[in-house]
């Protein structure tokens, strides 16, 4: 019997591939993924094709699949959004808009949206970064996931939404990222991995804070299903995996065997990566429902095919 039926938006990017893979395992779970893009392959769960701003679409398909969980994943990111900050704006921030409000006239149980580390800024904790703190971001991803958590928190005080949110730092996994300054970690294991030489866009010192996807997907999974207080739930949660540098990342692919070489050339991503924390508290998440990674470094290069 179906129990949960779930609409997913932005389904085809690096988040949205491995949390189907997953979900779609349930037996007593209907989802029905959505993206701006086609898909490539052959994706085993329904699948139509609407921009995350087509608040008629999205409508029509929430009432005809009698939709109770939305996991609003599509976004512009970071470095993508500096290209075009108003579009970056737009995106972000109004595909905030419809999924919730649409989610509030239809009574959706429960929504998903993730935001990032892209919400702090320069001038606060750059290592260990607390939950809670003044923010200043950078970037126009940065203010419009910022943005974002505060209309999360008023609207689950107006209107008792049940959202749920995790600040998410860079992620590793074998599918592509797209449009992040993290990006580097994903395109380096790649390329080392297939043999082939790889030119970095931060410098070999950057440290960043980074995650491996299938904690990203057990971390959702856990946050989704967590009894929270009221007071809990108003949180977009700090998680991470590891600290890294691209230097750090070259040097463990060496030592796992691989010796294609990397170089660096440091672009614009660069003040990018400078303005957010090195690493983030995630007490929180950890005490409120139990948030704890399972992979480090050397663990996820093992689980990522080239
Ligand atoms: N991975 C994101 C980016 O680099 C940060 O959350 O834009």
């Amino acid at each position: 019997m179906i129990k949960q039926r779930i609409l997913i938006t932005g389904a085809l990017g690096q988040l949205g591939v491995s949390l189907i893979r997953v979900l779609s395992k349930r037996s007593d779970t209907y989802i029905l993924a959505t993206d701006i893009n086609a898909p490539k392959e052959e994706i085993d769960v329904d699948f139509e094709c609407v921009n995350a701003l087509d608040t008629n679409r999205l409508e029509e398909l929430i009432v005809q699949q009698k939709i109770d969980c939305i996991y609003h994943l599509a976004a512009i990111l970071s470095a993508k959004g500096e290209k075009n900050p108003f579009q970056s704006w737009h995106v972000n921030v109004n595909s905030f808009q419809v999924t919730v409000e649409l989610a509030i006239k239809h009574k959706v149980q429960r929504v998903f949206w993730p935001s990032s580390i892209a919400v702090y800024g320069e001038d606060k904790n750059p290592i260990n970064a607390p939950q809670q703190v003044d923010m200043n971001p950078l970037t126009m991803y940065g203010v419009s996931k910022l943005a974002c958590e505060k209309l999360m928190i008023y609207y689950h005080q107006k209107f008792n939404l049940d959202i749920r949110s995790l600040r998410l730092p860079g992620v590793l996994s074998s599918d592509p990222a797209g449009g992040g300054t993290t990006d580097y970690a994903v395109e380096m294991v790649q390329a080392v991995k297939n043999g082939k030489d790889y030119t970095c866009f931060l410098a070999p010192q950057t440290e960043l804070p980074m995650i491996y996807i299938d904690d990203v997907v057990i971390a959702i999974e856990q946050l989704m299903e967590s009894n929270l207080s009221n007071q809990e739930r108003a949180h977009s949660y700090n998680i991470m995996g590891f600290s890294l540098t691209p230097a750090m990342l070259e040097s463990q692919l060496h030592k796992m065997g691989y010796p294609a070489e990397v170089h660096y050339a440091p672009d614009y991503r660069q003040q990018i990566a400078e303005s957010w924390p090195r690493t983030i508290q995630d007490q929180f998440a950890r005490d409120h429902w139990g948030w704890a990674p399972q992979f480090d470094l050397e663990k996820s290069i093992k689980q990522m095919t080239p």
